[in-house]
């Protein structure tokens, strides 16, 4: 399906906007919703080893899987009933394959629909706001079980049983990536592969939370993005769009904080339709007027825009993805740099008395993926719709022959490709196979210097 976008992707309003050429338009975007619906899985045939290296430790940062709506519409009368009663197998992994024992974890929502229990009031169905569904879960653990194809079966970076100390789990503290990191180890680790050992998740309070925007702890995120919609281009957005706006809340019935004038995006409409689309749900209707294939796709091209032009249009885009993702390539390299360090002093990644790290998992959201896409640079508007389950993966690899240290970063299983630099006319590396020192450097100038002093309110 062929849908006009408001955008374009040449270098020149990449790196200056100008107000004459604002919104462009562009025919040839084909979004499609089913795409967004579930990411594209790492494919073990496809996948194909950097010539002449040796792999030696991979992060992989995924967005959870499939949910029910994040917001709470209050004129949403769909039937919730998609969420998990779900066994964790990998709960026993601290007893001998086959041998009962240990704690086996047992997730379940209450299906039970009575008065007594509050059914109804808030939602139909047995799930709450942003929760894991079913669906969601299935796709952690296929997402865990290509992971497995690909650096278990492929490329023996882990043994086939689990080693101890061997992966890093990190999840936000959020249920809904702690159910998808518990998926994600189902499926990477099945029953009978977890070895005489436990793996340990971490999370950070939202205190030190870095892998989403942190507005909590860094007000500057809340002021940039007020800023960025006072711009004549995004009040020019937001005035071509607020009647369908208007239209579509009508049958949403968001409160006045949500549909405020210094607030409304589209995103929170798309949060609510696509969740329902890819369940194949009914369209919601109200009295005599119902959600359109035209209105989904539209809360999708409005989405896209708005996130497009936070994260690369605006000129605050900048400050804004240094504040939103910086931190959390600080704590990425850091790791990166850590392993580097003794593969340089012992030619072998971190080694602890129990085994060697060769991969971290963070568990996260769609705002964990996009600021590291934008900062990127990734050439691909689309990627800014990250699907669920979608993945990045950033290898550390080492050329045998001169000995030197590479980066490859994957988003979904492939390739990304980065803009050019409009002066250069050369991106700033080949993410397919970006040495060491380019990446780490290029990567500096979005790490805030001094986080407490940059995330402070500008007066
Ligand atoms: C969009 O989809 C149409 C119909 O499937 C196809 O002909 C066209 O090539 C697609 N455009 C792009 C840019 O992928
Ligand atoms: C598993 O680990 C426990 C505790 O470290 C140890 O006592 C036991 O012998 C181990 N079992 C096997 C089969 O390795
Ligand atoms: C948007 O609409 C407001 C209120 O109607 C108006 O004041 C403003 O000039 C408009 N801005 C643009 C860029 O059209
Ligand atoms: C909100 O913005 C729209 C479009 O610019 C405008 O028509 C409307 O009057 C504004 N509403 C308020 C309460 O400012
Ligand atoms: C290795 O495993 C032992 C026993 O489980 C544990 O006490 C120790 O802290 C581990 N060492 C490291 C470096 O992780
Ligand atoms: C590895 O290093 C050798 C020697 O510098 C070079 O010729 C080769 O292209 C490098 N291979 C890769 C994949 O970078």
């Amino acid at each position: 399906m062929s849908i006009k976008v408001y955008l374009t992707v040449t270098s020149v309003l990449i790196h200056s906007i100008s107000a004459t050429y604002f919104p462009p338009e562009v025919e040839n975007h084909n979004i499609s919703k089913l795409a967004y619906c579930q990411a594209e899985y790492p494919n073990p045939s496809s996948y194909k080893p950097m010539d002449d290296s040796t792999l030696l430790f991979v992060q992989a940062i995924s967005r959870h899987g499939d949910r029910t709506p994040a917001y709470f519409a209050p004129k949403d009368t769909t039937i919730w009933d998609i969420c998990p009663h779900k066994h964790y197998e990998y709960a026993y992994a601290n007893t001998v394959p086959g041998v009962q024992g240990g704690v086996k974890i047992d997730t379940y929502t209450d299906d039970s629909d009575e008065a007594s229990n509050m059914a109804g009031l808030y939602w139909k169905g047995n799930c709450f706001t942003g929760q894991l569904s079913r669906k969601g879960v299935n796709q952690m653990e296929a997402y865990g079980s290509q992971l497995r194809k690909v650096y278990v079966d492929k490329m023996n970076l882990l043994n086939k049983k689990l080693e101890k100390d061997t992966i890093r789990v990190r999840h936000t503290n959020v249920p809904r990536t702690l159910a998808s990191a518990e998926g994600l180890m189902t499926g990477f680790y099945p029953s009978g592969t977890g070895g005489n050992t436990t793996i340990g998740f971490t999370s950070f309070p939202q205190e030190k939370e870095t892998m989403y925007p942190n507005s909590l702890m860094c007000p500057r995120i809340s002021q940039l993005g007020a800023l960025m919609r006072t711009t004549p281009e995004y009040q020019s957005y937001f005035n071509n769009s607020y009647s369908d706006a208007l239209r579509l809340n009508k049958i949403l019935g968001y409160g006045s904080s949500v549909m405020a004038n210094s607030t409304l995006g589209y995103r929170a409409f798309a949060d609510v339709f696509w969740a329902i689309e890819c369940h194949g749900k009914p369209k919601l209707c109200n009295e005599d007027t119902c959600i359109t294939e035209d209105d989904i796709q539209l809360s999708l091209k409005n989405t896209l825009f708005e996130l497009t032009y936070t994260r690369r249009l605006s000129p605050y885009a900048d400050e804004y993805n240094k504040l939103t993702g910086g931190a959390f390539f600080s704590q990425l390299n850091t790791e990166l740099a850590k392993q580097i360090d003794y593969d340089m002093h012992n030619q072998c990644a971190e080694k602890t008395n129990n085994g060697t790290v060769r991969m971290s998992i963070y568990a996260g959201h769609d705002e964990t993926i996009v600021p590291m896409l934008a900062i990127f640079k990734t050439n691909n508007i689309e990627d800014y719709l990250v699907p669920y389950a979608g993945s990045i993966h950033i290898e550390l690899w080492r050329n045998n022959t001169d000995k030197k240290y590479y980066i490859r970063a994957l988003y979904n299983g492939n390739q990304i490709s980065t803009l050019s630099d409009p002066t250069t006319n050369e991106p700033w590396c080949n993410l397919n196979k970006c040495d060491w020192n380019t990446y780490q450097k290029y990567l500096e100038q979005y790490i805030p210097k001094n986080i407490y002093q940059e995330c402070k309110l500008v007066q």
